[in-house]
């Protein structure tokens, strides 16, 4: 039976929210994907998305290929259940990140994985001295957008027909304190 977590400054049992919880139970193990992650990596793509929005085979292919970009997969029980892509570039300020990609599989959603994956990902980004995150979103994709208010991004500017014509979104970002 698990044991209940105490605050040894408090001196009480920590009440645990369900999510809280759940992520206990699973501990997930977290490790960037290499060459041999290929197929499984697109193998969870195409259960998280249909073919017509998912990335292309090639696409992670080369993504894997790419010393500037990250992808970060989240394992429970050694298969894939969570992963972020992270783009790093160079500008004149400094290197910025981009969240590329972020997708949590459908039976694991609202456990706090999303965001224990992208707290791993800043501590990463953080040992290489990069301030600036960025990412884009839709800007009525309620869910992802709250995730990232409470991480801290605020929005940057909106991207007028970004999606398509009358679909727009929003570019967010986030200044990590070094
Ligand atoms: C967006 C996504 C990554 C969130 O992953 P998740 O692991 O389910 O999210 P978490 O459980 O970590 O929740 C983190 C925060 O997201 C928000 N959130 C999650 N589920 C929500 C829901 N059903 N309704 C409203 N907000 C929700 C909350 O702010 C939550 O924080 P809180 O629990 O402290 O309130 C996941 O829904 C997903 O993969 N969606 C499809 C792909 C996608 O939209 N990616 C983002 C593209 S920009």
């Amino acid at each position: 039976m698990a044991s209940p977590l105490s605050d040894p400054l408090l001196g009480r049992t920590l009440k645990k929210s369900p999510k809280k919880e759940a992520t206990l139970l699973l501990q997930p193990s977290i490790e960037r994907a290499l060459s041999k992650d290929l197929e499984e990596l697109y193998a969870f793509e195409l259960r998280c998305f249909d073919p017509g929005m998912a990335f292309h085979y090639r696409q992670f292919q080369e993504l894997l290929r790419n010393p500037r970009a990250d992808v970060w997969v989240m394992r429970h029980e050694s298969h894939i259940i969570a992963q972020a892509i992270i783009l790093r570039r160079k500008f004149r300020d400094g290197v910025h990140a981009r969240i590329y990609s972020l997708t949590v599989d459908l039976a694991f959603r609202g456990k706090g994985l999303s965001r224990q994956l992208l707290l791993h990902v800043f501590s990463k980004l953080k040992t290489r001295k990069i301030r600036n995150i960025y990412l884009e979103v839709e800007e009525d994709a309620i869910i992802p957008i709250a995730l990232y208010n409470s991480l801290g991004f605020k929005v940057h500017h909106r991207l007028v027909d970004y999606y398509e014509i009358g679909r727009h979104g929003l570019k967010m970002r986030k200044t990590l304190g070094l």
